[in-house]
């Protein structure tokens, strides 16, 4: 889709929503009797491919308009990547069982990542396309 039809803000909110798909079935698979250890891996992975690609879209608008927040921001993005690669890698060799604080990590993280940044930055982004 063209840029103009298809504004950075909107592709940005719009992946938060895919963002929080990916982490509602991964919720989903934990929660389930048996667990489904597959879907779990294969949802997870995902969730990597994705966030890093809407963190690039995100750092990339950050650093074209010299956003002031914007190593805080990464610093955070990069958080969660770490966690997630970290788990994946804990969970296929048995270290780690997908718990319910696993589940819950996820999702806070997003809520309190979109609040404390994204919110704002979008803000920005909007006031700068004015
Ligand atoms: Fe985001
Ligand atoms: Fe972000």
């Amino acid at each position: 889709m063209e840029r103009s039809s298809y504004p950075d803000s909107t592709r940005i909110q719009d992946e938060h929503r895919i963002l929080a798909e990916h982490i509602g079935r991964i919720q989903k698979a934990i929660y389930a009797t048996p667990q489904e250890d597959g879907i779990i891996l294969s949802e997870l992975r995902e969730l990597v491919v994705v966030a890093r690609e809407h963190f690039r879209r995100e750092e990339t608008i950050m650093q074209r308009q010299s956003y002031s927040d914007f190593l805080l921001h990464k610093r955070d993005h990069e958080y969660l990547l770490r966690n997630v690669i970290e788990f994946i890698a804990s969970f296929v060799d048995g270290r780690a069982p997908a718990s319910a604080s696993v589940a819950e990590g996820f999702q806070s993280w997003l809520d309190f990542h979109i609040k404390k940044y994204d919110a704002p930055f979008l803000e920005f982004m909007t006031t700068r396309q004015a």
